[in-house]
């Protein structure tokens, strides 16, 4: 698995902008609208493109337009929906699949409550969204999930990611490439990545 770590000053600095106390609701969500933005111009570098020729002002003339059909981002219910204006923002075409999971309290496994996947997901190319890389449980449920779709080009974009997390990740779906703006820590006792943002969700959604 390749792990991408944004290494731009404007990623940094919105992150950083983010980790305060007092953040504002209105500016973590808008902040991380715009990481994912930026992430997202990341991790589409390398989207295969085709040639078309189309008839432009002067005639015929040869563009590159991307390739196959169009990519499906994964929101994972409910901080991965924060990302997601940001990512529609470069890619307005983009089909949303939606995921669920909670977590089952004896077990401590993800268990799934929503899934609604975009057609022809063989054909797509999966952009997961969560704004936190934790445990890992809730992405290898995600990624199982994608792949028994059929889908086979599946990448991910957090804000924030811990090591333990990347590491479950890269052991059962090593296929799988992660974009992040950064890579924290550690997790604490109770799977809260240090020194992370907080509740992501909460704080996207002012709840709390
Ligand atoms: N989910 C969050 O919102 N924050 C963390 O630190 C870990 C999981």
């Amino acid at each position: 698995m390749a792990v991408h770590v944004a290494n731009h000053p404007l990623i940094k600095h919105k992150l950083g902008l983010m980790r305060e106390k007092d953040v504002s609701t209105k500016d973590f969500r808008d902040l991380s609208s715009e990481v994912a933005r930026l992430l997202t111009y990341e991790a589409t570098k390398n989207l295969e493109t085709e040639t078309q020729t189309i008839q432009g002002w002067a005639g015929d003339v040869d563009v590159e337009r991307i390739k196959g059909k169009k990519i499906t981002i994964v929101p994972i219910l409910r901080a991965g929906l924060g990302m997601m204006d940001g990512v529609i923002d470069l890619i307005p075409s983009a089909k949303v699949s939606v995921v669920g999971f909670y977590r089952n309290e004896e077990t401590l496994q993800p268990v799934q409550y929503y899934v609604k996947t975009a057609s022809a997901m063989e054909k797509r190319t999966a952009l997961i969204l969560d704004p936190m890389l934790a445990t890992g449980g809730t992405l290898i449920a995600t990624i199982d999930l994608l792949k028994e779709s059929g889908c086979t080009k599946i990448m991910g974009l957090f804000l924030v990611a811990a090591p333990e997390g990347i590491a479950k990740v890269e052991e059962k779906h090593p296929d799988v490439d992660i974009y992040v703006a950064a890579i924290d820590e550690r997790l604490n006792e109770v799977g809260y990545i240090l020194p992370g943002l907080g509740d992501a969700g909460d704080k996207i959604f002012g709840t709390k």
